[in-house]
């Protein structure tokens, strides 16, 4: 059997990870590993490769950076020659980058199986470009791999055959249970200046909250306010970089807030699994804390993960400073919601995927 699997931007090199190292041990299976280049530098992807040993990819297809469609046709003309080259029997997409819609576009035309890990979710926003990648990728997808029973639940209400979809968990906590002690030795508090002080995480990236000068002052001068109570440490993605010097908002991210790089794998959970908050509009952010017990407020209006609300220990405070800060004053008064772990969030979400993939379901 031969598999293709894809990864391009830096959510999508966790997910991958454990999904290669189980493919891996199955013989009869020829894998080969395309890494599209959305996400291209050292910071943004070889670190992940390197921290999580995962083999060099054996394609890069280098698109780099775009518009929507500029990129997202890029990625579709360059990874066609990889199909028409190597002729696999399936592809396997993870999560919900433009790579992932990309690459499921071009092997539902070649006739290539498509599965489809962490399949389902919904903010039920279509202003958000990763809602319009989830609902092409989902109604293509041959296979449809979910993380949570909400999931499951979207893809029926969408018509999508029952037998096609199976409940596995998440890879992404995979990743996660199995580097924890790893990253437990690291100090990067400790680094930072911050060794045995009370502190927060924060990471921001959503084009909704840092595309617009109005929505992004709003949401720096409140984080502002409560680093004067914790100090916040911001690994800060280039795209935010580039925004807060356009928008001349630097004075907001100064004294408490500490900007640091965009950081490798486990040098982050080492920072974010002792952080008595975290503020983000990430995914993945949102799932990650839910295991290590670590407060999250996420600045959005929606959610595409909502099992971490209603499980774990994230809580929905869109944009509205107001609620940002009173939430954050709670928090680090130490007064929080009880978690649980959700249902297959156990580290074996890759095992059981590989186990549909070659057959033995
Ligand atoms: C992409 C994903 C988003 C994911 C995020 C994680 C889509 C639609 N969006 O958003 O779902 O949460 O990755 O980071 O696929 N850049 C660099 N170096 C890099 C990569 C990007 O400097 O290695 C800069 C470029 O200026 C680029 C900008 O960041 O234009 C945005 O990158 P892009 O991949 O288009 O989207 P993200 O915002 O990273």
């Amino acid at each position: 059997m031969r598999i293709i699997s894809v990864a391009g931007a830096r959510p999508n090199f966790m997910k991958i990870a454990p999904i290669v190292a189980a493919l891996g041990k199955v013989p009869d299976v020829e894998h080969c590993l395309v890494h599209t280049g959305q996400h291209y530098d050292q910071r943004m992807s070889d670190v992940f490769f390197r921290d999580l040993s995962i083999p060099a990819p054996d394609v890069d297809l280098e698109v780099g950076s775009a518009s929507h469609a500029v990129q997202t046709a890029r990625i579709m003309v360059e990874f066609e020659k990889v199909c028409e080259a190597k002729r696999p029997d399936l592809i396997v997409v993870v999560g919900d980058v433009n790579s992932t819609m990309a690459c499921t576009l071009v092997a539902a035309k070649l006739l290539i199986r498509v599965a489809h890990v962490e399949a389902g979710l919904r903010s039920f926003d279509r202003t958000m470009p990763e809602e319009i990648n989830r609902l092409v990728t989902d109604s293509l997808a041959d296979l449809l791999f979910t993380a949570s029973r909400d999931a499951d639940e979207n893809l029926k209400r969408e018509g999508v055959d029952p037998g096609k979809i199976h409940f596995v968990g998440n890879v992404m906590i995979d990743t996660l249970l199995k580097h924890h002690e790893r990253a437990a030795v690291l100090d990067v508090a400790g680094d930072l200046g911050l060794a045995g002080k009370d502190y927060a995480v924060m990471t921001l990236h959503r084009p909704s909250n840092v595309d617009d000068p109005s929505v992004l002052k709003g949401i720096l001068q409140v984080v502002h306010q409560i680093s004067r109570s914790a100090p916040v440490v911001f690994p800060i993605h280039p795209r935010t970089s580039a925004r807060i010097n356009e928008f001349n908002l630097d004075s907001l991210v100064q004294d408490g807030v500490r900007v640091a790089e965009p950081m490798g794998y486990l040098e982050f959970l080492n920072l974010m699994s002792k952080a008595k908050l975290v503020m983000t509009d990430s995914g993945g952010l949102q799932e990650e804390t839910t295991i290590l017990g670590v407060p999250c407020l996420t600045i959005r209006k929606n959610t595409e993960r909502p099992v971490t609300i209603s499980e774990g220990t994230n809580k929905l405070v869109g944009t509205d400073p107001e609620l940002l800060l009173e939430s954050a004053v709670q928090i680090l008064d130490g007064n929080w919601k009880e978690s649980r772990i959700p249902e297959y969030w156990d580290g074996r979400a890759a095992e059981r995927i590989v186990k549909v993939l070659t057959g033995g379901n």
